[in-house]
């Protein structure tokens, strides 16, 4: 199985004590590796430190061989790993096809529309109102456009912090179907989820924190029936 980003031992904070104790998560090519925990685990904080927003103190950032620990993040949205963060915002005052272009930005200026029309055919939701200003959409739609940005870049691997934080059952369950698209496209990727029984639905692998420590990981199909994410799953 071949990653493409994983984190080995990783230990971070913020300006206090370590939020993260150790902390490892392997990102494999081609797949959807959930990322799962109660409140407060370290599960953003993990996605930061992986795309570089915060610098750990121990261990290792890996993109393919490649030692990434510490690069900021344009360095790495230019190598190909995008983030979308928990407190996601579009640009309200602009269209669905200008949010789109804003976040083609690494890309070469002639290059930008074209990537726009082709994220946004995998996009059915979006396709029809590319033209409506995003304070228009509702927040469904906006939480789409805000994981199609991300798309712009044409990044190998995503890491989505809660993509369905928010949002209707039914929604969701959108939001989910289009990440499996994403990933069909060949975009590895890593999605925190607060909803463990949607979640397992879609993940190849599954990566369980508690309390800013590893507490179990593995192929999402075998850990379906274990006690540790039993307890997750029931809160
Ligand atoms: N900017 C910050 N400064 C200081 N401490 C922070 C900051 N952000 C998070 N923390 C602390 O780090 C710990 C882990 O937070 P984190 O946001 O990573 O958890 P999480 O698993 O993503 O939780 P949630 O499910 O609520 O999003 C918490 O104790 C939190 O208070
Ligand atoms: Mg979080």
């Amino acid at each position: 199985m071949a990653l493409i980003l994983c984190a080995e031992a990783l230990t971070v904070g913020y300006d206090g004590p370590p939020i993260l104790d150790r902390v490892s998560i392997e990102i494999p090519e081609g797949m959807t590796t959930v990322v799962l925990g109660p409140n407060g685990a370290g599960k953003s904080t993990l996605a930061k430190a992986m795309v570089g927003l915060l610098r750990p103190t121990g261990g290792r950032v890996l993109l393919r061989d490649q030692d990434i620990t510490g690069l900021g993040p344009h360095k790495l949205v230019r190598r190909g790993v995008a983030y979308l963060p928990q407190l996601m915002n579009v640009f309200g005052d602009m269209s669905v096809i200008e949010n789109l272009e804003m976040g083609g930005y690494t890309l070469r200026r002639g290059a930008v529309g074209g990537r726009a029309k082709s994220v946004l055919e995998l996009f059915p939701d979006l396709a029809a109102d590319h033209g409506k200003k995003a304070r228009a959409l509702s927040g469904g739609q906006q939480k789409m456009l805000a994981l199609a940005r991300v798309l712009m870049t044409d990044p190998v691997v995503a890491i989505l912090d809660e993509p369905t934080a928010g949002l209707s059952p039914l929604y969701a369950d959108r939001v989910w179907e289009q990440i499996d698209t994403v990933r069909a496209a060949g975009v590895a990727l890593m999605v925190v989820e607060q909803n463990a029984v949607m979640a397992m639905e879609h993940a190849d692998m599954v990566c369980v924190l508690g309390q800013g420590r590893n507490v179990t990981s593995g192929p999402a199909a075998e850990l379906r029936d274990r006690e540790e994410v039993a307890r997750i799953l029931v809160g």
